[in-house]
């Protein structure tokens, strides 16, 4: 997969080197790029912000910089049959899960354009379309002070679900969201600990009761933390034993 972020803090994006993601980089599974907006600024100063037509607090991030980034991107996409996908972090986009993430995994090209300050000229989003699909995409319902911090965390997201980034599959299966539920708490040794016991049916190896427990639990808890998810979970998903819990 192919990302790019064009960001003018390019430092923010230095976490992309850590981790499972800074290893899928270097075993050539990710094609991250991230580009300075600046190097497109075109004056001394390398501007790329400017008062707000018809006035109001703060700077808006004028059109040519991104222009001409945007540009650049296109012209190292490789000529492909679908458009890339440009991505704009922002408050007043469609609310990110993991749904959108599992849809942005099967996509060959992300751009991910970061604004600052008030936004980014409106017709930079317009003109893209001709090049790009354009999708503002916000991380939930607060406010950051750009979009790299919303980047971060994207990038994380779909790029763990890229084939051969998390080694084991299998610990993608049984996680939040995968199903709907939050995931069922986990312990590991000692089993007895501040005077408090891992639950004994984890310890006894019935693999059946083991499940049964695990499945309650993420009911369970996902009720109470998170009753939203129980009202849109798809009735066909649960089991009788479900009903009972
Ligand atoms: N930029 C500022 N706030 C944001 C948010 N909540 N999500 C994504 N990008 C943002």
């Amino acid at each position: 997969m192919r990302i790019d972020v064009v960001t003018i803090f390019p430092e923010y994006l230095a976490a992309l080197d850590l981790s499972l993601i800074g290893k899928a980089r270097r075993d050539g599974l990710l094609d991250l790029r991230v580009r300075d907006l600046r190097e497109h600024a075109t004056d001394r100063h390398r501007t790329v912000d400017d008062t707000p037509y018809g006035g109001g607090a703060g700077m808006v991030m004028k059109p040519e910089p991104w222009g001409a980034a945007l540009s650049a991107v296109s012209a190292s996409a490789a000529p492909s049959g679908r458009r890339p996908l440009l991505i704009v972090p922002s408050p007043a986009g469609a609310v990110f899960d993991q749904a959108m993430a599992r849809e942005l995994a099967e996509r060959e090209h992300l751009v991910f354009a970061c604004g600052r300050y008030e936004g980014i000229d409106e017709r930079v989003l317009e003109w893209a379309a001709e090049d790009f699909e354009v999708r503002p995409v916000s991380l939930g319902d607060y406010v950051l002070n750009g979009g790299e911090v919303a980047v971060l965390a994207m990038v994380e997201a779909v790029g763990r679900l890229v084939p051969g980034v998390v080694g084991n599959p299998e610990s993608l299966v049984e996680e939040s969201h995968s199903d709907g539920l939050l995931e069922y708490p986990v312990y590991t040794k000692p089993a007895s600990w501040q005077g408090r016991e891992v639950p004994e049916v984890l310890l006894g190896g019935n693999h059946g009761k083991v499940a049964r427990f695990r499945r309650n639990e993420q009911l369970r808890r996902t009720a109470a933390r998170r009753p939203d998810l129980i009202l849109a979970l798809d009735p066909s998903t649960l089991n009788r034993h479900d009903r009972d819990t």
